[in-house]
């Protein structure tokens, strides 16, 4: 039963006041509601709808009176109360099983301690509700439990009491100041203890900051903390936007299902992106926390204050603050090559999981039109090319132009919940611009395809650039009306530098050398005038649009722009493309049985290239790291029609070989000449420097002789930090060093009570080559394994399904089998988890016809399982779907 998003009606009656009482039980914890509701003059009926889920429902008074079971009426997961009077006092006391609860959504256990998730749908697991993020109200919440047991009682906004009960319990009344949904409600209760500290703000409001953790976490807390700070200043600097609140909560949780929870004031987090210190955390590790603790705290002002009408409008909040927390991340980095590499990262999970959602079964506008259950369209679609598509705002109306739309939209809409149009006409607005047309990046699926053909006229000094799109049919879209596309354009004369761009009948004076084009046809044709020879275009620069951009370049233009390009994103773009065609052709190669070589792969302009990019000493080394980075089995998929993950996997090692065999000298030299001695810094230099260090030493572990297996060890036994001590492990797993057994088991003794690097064990073993499907099963049989913590689940099952392709795809379809026994048996634990995992085999179609029916067997085999969840039934019959 889908929902439609043209089935939208506003709700019949708004609460304006929720009060709630807890008694918190591990076993049975009472809950006990008081909700003051108001018909809503936009309503249509004076019928009241409330949402329940698994939430045993023990009395229900409307004002004052117990209500009879004629006086209202329960379908499935609706309380449809008819005939209501205009004011009403709701009185719902229910009955919960936090301990029970394996689904952590809702109010759940983790390690002793209680913790809620309520977006999207989480609040009616507590209580009934009118559970739609459009009811706004104002919320009291008090908590009661055990002292001993939980002596910290948390929830939203401000606490404004707490004392003792006498019995060995206590209590904790919080109040919110903020109106807001439902799913931004929050509760937390246990052992715990936080870092705190105080900020005022240029408007001299003051502010209290926590994280909160359990006891021996303490010492991971700096880095989420300077994060939080980092992340208001910005927002203050760079929106005007400030914190609303006396007090900021961040609570780390080991169980959840996603990365973090931005409820009002009191942030929910798994512990992956709090948890950090530079024995247990790599580089990434401290990037994503700096990522995700903006994200979150961005959300109070993006999501909380002005919040989504419904959920087809998730997109609102989530590509808005992705892009919100992507340009801090860039900010925090400075440097120009460094921004660049942020954007590389970007634009890299873009085309490797947003692409293929786009080509897929799966594939949603990013305003979608109809979902079966609302937790499966938490895509990457959504909050990836969502922010690619808020980006193009700013592309198109300039920084400051974004930022007037940016300030209108909360002059118009503070305290609403909106749609995705409403933000829309904030920036048309502000712009003075026509942005009707830009409103199909919204409605409709699809990664869209530019094709680029030029032509010189030197005769005339002309150049012409003619931009022509198409987007193949998605699912129930069959044919696509042209987008609005930001084209960024520079051409490079011969001697590599910018030429200014003048475009026909426009003044030559002070033209710019990097130009938007706005195609909005299906074909269109910009005439450049004044180019006396002919130049190398430099096309979609910093990736100005989320489109696949054709065009026929050759392989020396290609090698040209890979050493001039200003733009550094087109820099590195160059390189990838030259990667990606001598990649494709040994694949092909591989396919066909004919022994690889080198010289046919044509290597030398990809090579000597990339020999002068490592040596550029003004590039930052993350930058140059990138570079050196082949494209990964992922994307080259991507680019084939019909896909063999073995040949990939084979072509791909055999390039990595033979780039460590040329480029021996030049990668030894990196790895000399990029050590980070001394106290660990997250900074962007320093972990550039490890990042370009250990890149080069990956390389050279293809090699596998005594010299690389020696420089590995070496480097697993003097590092003095996670980045270096785990890309030494992966290097001595990629080889046949003598020490990698022991250096294995070492590692897992050392950090045995720390969970998120034994998740990194596991993860580094299930992504390995030599792991195949037997090895997963015998590391699921580990003491440490677990289905019901997400991150372990995620660090073997999904690490091995979604991250080692050529065991995975291994042609006995074992790879499958395996899926599709853990997709079912964490299905009858956690649905989100399990529909997540489902997505692996969602693009079956595209693989080799021998692999593709073993894929259709395993997919069929779970949706022939009995009493699926809605959410892996609504993957599950996507997938299988002939549409
Ligand atoms: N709003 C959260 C975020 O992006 C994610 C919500 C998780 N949703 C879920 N259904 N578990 O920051
Ligand atoms: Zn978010």
């Amino acid at each position: 039963p889908a929902i439609l998003r043209s089935n939208y009606a506003p709700p019949n009656y708004l609460v304006d006041t929720v009060e709630l009482g807890f008694d918190l039980d591990p076993a049975l914890t009472r809950v006990a509601a008081r909700l003051t509701m108001r018909r809503n003059p936009d309503g249509r009926s004076n019928e009241i709808v409330l949402y329940g889920d698994a939430v045993e429902l023990v009395a229900l008074r409307m004002n004052g009176k117990p209500l009879t079971r004629r006086a209202y009426r329960l379908n499935g997961g609706e309380l449809h109360i008819p005939n209501a009077p205009d004011e009403v006092t709701l009185e719902i006391e229910t009955a919960l099983q936090p301990d029970a609860n394996t689904s952590l959504m809702g109010l759940y256990v983790s390690n002793g301690n209680f913790f809620t998730q309520c977006e999207a749908e989480g609040f009616r697991k507590i209580t009934w509700f009118p559970d739609r993020p459009d009811v706004m109200a104002r919320y009291t919440v008090m908590l009661r439990a055990d002292k001993r047991a939980y002596p910290v009682l948390l929830s939203n906004g401000n606490l404004v009491e707490e004392g003792d009960l006498g019995d060995g319990r206590h209590y904790a009344l919080w109040e919110d100041p903020f109106m807001k949904p439902s799913y931004l409600f929050a509760l937390v209760a246990g052992k715990l203890v936080c870092q705190e500290e105080r900020i005022t703000q240029p408007s001299g409001r003051e502010a209290l900051l926590q994280v909160w953790v359990e006891e021996g976490n303490l010492d991971k807390t700096q880095h989420a903390m300077d994060s939080l700070v980092n992340s208001i200043r910005w927002d203050e600097a760079r929106f005007g936007l400030e914190l609303d609140l006396d007090r900021f909560m961040i609570v780390a949780v080991g169980d959840f299902n996603m990365g973090a929870m931005e409820n009002k004031g009191l942030n929910i987090f798994n512990t992956k992106y709090v948890l950090a210190n530079p024995r247990i955390a790599t580089d990434a590790d401290y990037a994503n926390i700096e990522a995700v603790v903006g994200h979150e705290y961005f959300h109070n002002w993006t999501g909380n204050r002005v919040t989504c009408r419904d959920w087809f409008q998730l997109s609102l909040k989530e590509g808005l603050t992705v892009f919100r927390d992507q340009e801090f991340s860039a900010d925090m980095v400075g440097t120009d090559s460094g921004r660049a590499v942020k954007r590389i990262d970007d634009v890299r999970v873009l085309r490797q999981a947003q692409f293929p959602e786009d080509a897929g079964p799966m594939a949603h506008p990013v305003r979608p039109d109809s979902y079966v259950e609302i937790s499966n369209f938490y895509t990457v679609t959504i909050y990836e090319k969502g922010s690619e598509v808020v980006r193009m705002y700013q592309t198109l109306l300039g920084r400051d132009g974004f930022r007037k739309g940016m300030d209108l939209y909360f002059e118009r809409h503070d305290g609403q919940a909106v749609t995705c149009d409403d933000f829309r006409a904030a920036m048309a607005d502000a712009g003075g611009r026509n942005l009707d047309q830009f409103e199909r990046w919204y409605s409709q699926a699809g990664t869209p395809r530019v094709t680029v053909a030029t032509r010189h006229d030197i005769e005339a000094g002309t150049y012409d650039i003619t931009l022509a799109q198409s987007c193949p049919p998605t699912p129930g879209q069959k044919t696509k009306l042209p987008f609005h596309i930001p084209v960024k354009v520079g051409l490079l004369a011969a001697t590599g530098a910018d030429l200014p761009l003048v475009l026909e009948g426009e003044d030559a004076a002070s033209a710019p050398t990097t130009r938007v084009l706005e195609l909005t046809e299906a074909s269109q044709t910009f005439r450049f005038t004044g180019i006396e020879g002919k130049p190398v275009p430099s096309l979609l620069r910093d990736f100005s649009a989320p489109v696949i951009l054709e065009y026929d370049y050759s392989d020396d233009e290609l090698a040209f722009l890979m050493a001039n390009d200003s733009d550094p994103f087109n820099r590195w773009e160059a390189g990838q493309r030259l990667a990606t065609r001598r990649l494709l052709t040994l694949t092909r190669m591989v396919q066909d049985q004919e022994p690889m070589r080198e010289t046919t792969a044509n290597l030398e302009t990809y090579t000597a290239v990339l020999h002068k990019t490592l040596d550029d000493a003004t590039l930052d080394p993350s930058f140059r790291e990138m570079v050196l980075t082949l494209p990964s089995e992922g994307m080259l998929a991507e680019q084939m029609d019909v896909i063999t993950p073995q040949e990939i996997h084979t072509a791909r090692q055999f390039m990595r070989r033979l780039l460590a065999r040329t480029l021996r000298n030049e990668l030894v030299q990196l790895v000399d000449l990029n050590q980070t001695p001394g106290d660990y810094s997250p900074d962007a230099l320093s972990a550039g420097k490890r990042g370009l260090k250990n890149v080069a030493m990956l390389y050279l572990s293809e090699l596998d002789d005594t010299d690389t297996h020696a420089m590995a060890q070496a480097q697993y036994d003097q590092a003095s930090n996670m980045t270096d001590r785990i890309a030494a492990l992966s290097a001595l797993q990629n080889s046949s060093a003598p020490g990698r057994q022991d250096a294995l088991e070492r590692f897992y003794t050392e950090f045995e009570d720390e969970p998120l690097v034994i998740d990194k064990w596991f993860a580094l073993q299930a992504t390995s080559p030599a792991t195949d499907v037997a090895a997963v099963r015998a590391l699921m049989r580990h003491p440490a394994f677990s289905m019901k913590n997400p991150n372990r689940a995620r660090s073997l099952i999904f690490s091995f399904c979604n991250g080692n392709p050529s065991r995975f795809h291994a042609a006995d379809g074992s790879g499958y089998r395996f899926w599709a026994e853990q997709v079912i048996a964490l299905d009858a634990i956690n649905p989100q988890v399990s529909a997540r995992l489902a997505r692996t085999l969602d693009r079956w179609r595209k693989y080799a016809p021998a692999l593709q029916s073993q894929m259709q067997d395993a997919l069929q085999r779970v949706a022939a399982t009995p009493k699926l969840s809605k959410d892996l039934s609504e993957v599950i019959n996507k997938s299988l779907a002939t549409d």
